[in-house]
């Protein structure tokens, strides 16, 4: 059975999660996490992060980090998962949603600086399928303001913007690791800290507002409760299966770009026919082949060819439902006239199935029964 997404697990993820289970420490903070910093230090240059529970944990750290509270403004895409806009949500911080790119369906800078209040405090940006968003013009505008930045890089490890990794673009990076990303941990992420000034609270709020961690480095001979915090820190266990997985970082980007790749050029000409639009990448970003998304030309055509697809036993889903008219975004006051282009593209994205274990074979398969579908396919 051809699966949407699946992990790419070896012998030596097991071995590693077995090694730990039995030598490193179970609580966290042992010699796999750092040997994951040390990737990410070696691979990318990131000099701080810290490993979290879940990408989700991530960008909540960071909504604490930059202290939103109640009244608080926040710009978001609403193109984006909940856990981005939940983050500072939790906080008291009111979401103001911002329209997308056409093209890349990333939050549209050109569109972030009519949406500034005196209440605005912070940007949220989401790299959409692995491909960064314009985070000089976005981080230009927010110094002009004197707001802060947070890259939502749930989707994007790999990629880069500009030659500098995605993650490193603004003050905090958030990463995840969960089971459908590219690198897995089960559940896990990371937050990437680029200024120096918050590493000494960010781990104390990762462990449950204390100084555990300068315990552990022998700084301290006990430790003590010094401010909020949560159990943002995972298992050893975990970091063990990270630690193989970007020990692998090469092949497992390899083989999803070769699916990637694939699909975009079978699908050329549906693209030509003008039956579909492939995924753009602008020239100066590289993309992690994350996802593979292709635009229909109405919901009607969405929805039928994907369950035509699934009905042949090929699993394509539609990809994020907009937020600012879900019945949350209601809630909190919008309509979907608010985002017309989140609301238009939203409900036209087919996303096909992409894995490092997907086959050549499965994916010739996916293109082949779409380009025999696309000629019946209401519009
Ligand atoms: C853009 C984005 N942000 C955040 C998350 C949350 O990550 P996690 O599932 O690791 O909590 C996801 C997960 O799908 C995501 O796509």
């Amino acid at each position: 059975m051809m699966l949407f997404s699946q992990p790419s697990i070896t012998e030596l993820e097991d071995r590693y999660v077995i090694d730990a289970m039995h030598t490193s420490r179970l609580s966290g903070d042992g010699k796999y996490t750092k040997r994951v910093y040390e990737i990410f230090r070696q691979r990318f240059g990131v000099e701080d992060m810290l490993l979290t529970t879940s990408g989700t944990a991530a960008l909540e750290l960071a909504a604490l980090l930059i202290g939103l509270e109640p009244g608080d403004e926040v710009i978001a895409p609403s193109f984006t998962f909940s856990s981005t806009i939940n983050a500072f949500l939790l906080r008291g911080a009111r979401p103001v949603f911002c329209d997308i790119r056409q093209d890349t369906f990333n939050i549209d800078e050109e569109k972030i600086e009519a949406l500034i209040t005196p209440k605005t405090k912070a940007i949220y940006c989401v790299n959409y399928a692995g491909v960064s968003c314009e985070m000089d013009r976005i981080n230009e505008i927010a110094d002009r303001h004197g707001l802060f930045v947070v890259e939502d890089a749930a989707q994007s490890v790999g990629s880069t913007y500009k030659g500098k990794p995605s993650g490193t673009l603004s003050e905090l990076g958030c990463y995840s690791f969960h089971e459908t990303k590219n690198y897995v941990m089960g559940e896990g992420g990371a937050i990437v800290l680029n200024e120096k000034k918050y590493i000494e609270r960010a781990e104390m709020i990762r462990e449950k507002g204390t100084d555990r961690s300068k315990l552990l480095r022998g700084m301290v001979d006990k430790y003590t409760w010094r401010d909020i915090g949560s159990s943002y820190l995972p298992s050893d266990i975990l970091a063990a299966m990270l630690t193989a997985q970007l020990e692998r970082f090469d092949e497992i980007m390899e083989k999803r770009m070769r699916i990637w790749d694939f699909y975009q050029e079978s699908l050329k000409q549906a693209e030509e026919q003008e039956k579909l639009r492939q995924p753009i990448v602008p020239g100066h970003v590289t993309h992690n082949g994350h996802m593979y998304n292709i635009l229909l030309p109405s919901e009607r055509a969405r929805i039928w060819l994907g369950d035509e697809l699934r009905e042949l036993g090929i699993p394509a889903y539609i990809c994020y439902v907009p937020l600012h008219s879900s019945p949350m975004g209601r809630k909190l006051g919008y309509v979907p006239e608010d985002c017309p282009i989140t609301e238009d593209l939203g409900n036209r994205i087919l996303r096909l199935p992409l894995s490092a274990m997907l086959t050549e074979a499965e994916a010739a398969e996916v293109t082949e029964r779409i380009c025999e579908l696309l000629p019946k396919m209401p519009v």
